[in-house]
């Protein structure tokens, strides 16, 4: 081949597996020809099952590209959705030809995806004199990994259900597909459970909060609250069922209880009042683990749970409790001795055991945080792992594993290193992700290939000590959530200058979506390799 040869093939290989779509899709290649999407273009469904993601998709275009498409049945012309059951159940193809736009699915969920790729491209696309331009492309895709899901914190602060809802379809638009939905804390609880009301009249309202960080001695004196009615919280999982999204609750205990305690005082190990806490950190205050009393609870509070959320999974949290109440408590002493218990390690355990099996008996199966592995875990347990020191440990155990380590996941972190651009305001933690650092998460870093498969998925995180309004939360999740859905969906070698420019598409529809508060720290020149 002559050298010019070799640049024209470089050039043309190069087109060939470009693309805007962020996570980077499986398979590209160009194809000849375009096709104009005007608003007379028909959205043709093959079956029922397909029309609620043509709907939804109709509406994506008619707010961010100003077209109303009309979604029929059959239609055999304009974009053409279909079920495809050669493909797997999230793997789709998408071709665009001069003829049209054609995609299938395996399933409906698969399609769903196919359409989130062709809104990336309208997005992108040429504004021609009818419509818009979409060059011919040829797409084949589907996820590394099964599990890809976004972690939120409605307890440090409430938001509303429609706010929940505008964090779903930021979920939904990065082809993510869990929602972990951290309902339960010491700050506030959340949840209504008709069984215990107690938890809403009280334990959803904390007097004040404090203003800084812990070490701060002023308070602003306001009460804060909020909490989700049964039926709101159907009609959230409704919602993001709509958008192949699992909701995936978490009652975190027997740590960060303090608002239950707040509310049934015989939780705890002391016989005193409890207050909603009204600071940050972490409590020595949790469940009494030595009374029956408090395993009744649970399971009163998880029989409400299961009948709110068809997920196979609970979240039973398991993190940061400290073992100072237990240790001085007769109840919790006397468990230990019962059950021959050499240490509060062990004790914790044994309550893990326990809300495993009241989970077992209803055929749901538990994700805690990384600290359930002390003292002993089942196999049957998912790990969540979030200490980057307990890695190696979560995954060399079998146990099925997903990642959310706070140096690539915890999008509450600063994400900028220049104090000067920092628009961030004040924060919990002093830690750093940059969006180069959400992007760099690696599934398999430092795994043999037989642990491959332990790796259930990755998992970004929004704690929200620190963010009390939906303007902050899209500036800390975007983009930084493309960079963690990228790790998750993605196969083949990590190129960031490309990721990045993929990135500065996705910032369009950041902003026709109503996204208009995501970060640029990156673009505006900090970068931080
Ligand atoms: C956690 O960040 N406490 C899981
Ligand atoms: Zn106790």
């Amino acid at each position: 081949m002559t050298f010019a040869a070799l640049v024209v093939a470089l050039t043309v290989s190069a087109q060939n597996t470009s693309t805007v779509i962020i996570p980077k899709p499986l398979q590209v290649s160009q194809v000849k020809g375009s096709y104009v999407v005007t608003p007379k273009t028909v959205i043709s469904v093959s079956d029922d099952s397909l029309v609620r993601p043509a709907e939804i998709f109709a509406d994506y275009v008619a707010s961010e590209a100003g077209m109303t498409l009309a979604v029929e049945k059959n239609a055999k012309k304009g974009i053409l959705l279909a079920v495809d059951s050669s493909l797997g159940k999230e793997e789709y193809t998408l071709d665009v030809t001069s003829k049209g736009v054609s995609i299938k699915g395996g399933t409906p969920q698969g399609v769903f995806y196919g359409l989130q790729s062709l809104r990336q491209l309208i997005s992108a696309g040429t504004t021609a004199k009818k419509g818009i331009e979409l060059q011919g492309v040829s797409i084949k895709d589907k996820p590394l990994l099964g599990y890809r899901g976004a972690m939120f914190d409605v307890c440090r602060h409430f938001f509303t259900v429609k706010e929940v809802k505008r964090f779903i379809d930021m979920v939904a638009m990065h082809k993510m597909n869990v929602l972990h939905w951290h309902l339960t804390e010491d700050q506030g609880w959340r949840i209504e459970i008709k069984k215990y009301p107690n938890l809403i009249k009280k334990g959803s309202v904390r007097k004040e909060t404090i203003i800084g960080r812990n070490n701060s001695t002023s308070y602003d004196g306001m009460p804060h609250g909020g909490y989700y009615t049964q039926e709101e919280i159907r009609d959230i999982v409704k919602y993001a069922a709509e958008r192949y999204i699992e909701v995936i609750p978490e009652i975190d205990m027997p740590g960060h209880m303090v608002a239950a305690l707040a509310s049934y005082n015989y939780l705890g190990c002391r016989d005193e009042k409890f207050e909603v806490r009204t600071k940050w950190g972490i409590s020595k205050d949790v469940l009494c683990v030595g009374k029956e009393s408090t395993l009744e609870f649970i399971e009163g509070v998880l029989e409400e749970v299961f009948q709110l959320f068809p997920s196979k999974y609970s979240h039973l949290g398991g993190d940061e409790a400290p073992r100072d109440r237990w240790k001085e408590c007769p109840h919790c002493q006397k468990r230990m001795k019962d059950e021959g218990l050499k240490d509060e390690n062990e004790l914790q355990s044994y309550f893990t055991h326990r809300v495993e099996a009241i989970l077992a008996k209803h055929g749901r199966k538990i994700i805690g945080w990384d600290e359930v592995i002390k003292g002993g875990v089942n196999k049957s347990v998912t790990v969540m792992l979030w200490q980057d020191k307990r890695r190696l440990q979560a995954t060399t155990l079998g146990n099925e594993v997903i990642l959310t380590p706070k140096k690539h996941c915890y999008m509450d972190y600063y994400q900028t290193r220049r104090p000067d651009s920092n628009k961030e305001g004040p924060m919990f933690a002093t830690r750093i992700v940059t969006l180069l650092d959400a992007y760099n998460l690696n599934p398999y870093e430092n795994l043999k290939p037989e642990q491959y498969k332990n790796i259930k998925g990755v998992q970004c995180n929004l704690w929200t000590e620190f963010i009390s309004t939906f303007e902050r939360v899209q500036h800390k999740m975007l983009p930084r959530m493309a960079g963690i859905a990228e790790a998750g969906w993605s196969q083949g070698e990590k190129n960031f200058d490309d990721f990045a420019r993929r990135v500065n598409h996705l910032r369009q529809l950041y902003d026709k979506a109503g996204y208009h508060h995501y970060a640029t720290y990156f673009f505006d020149g900090d970068d931080e390799r």
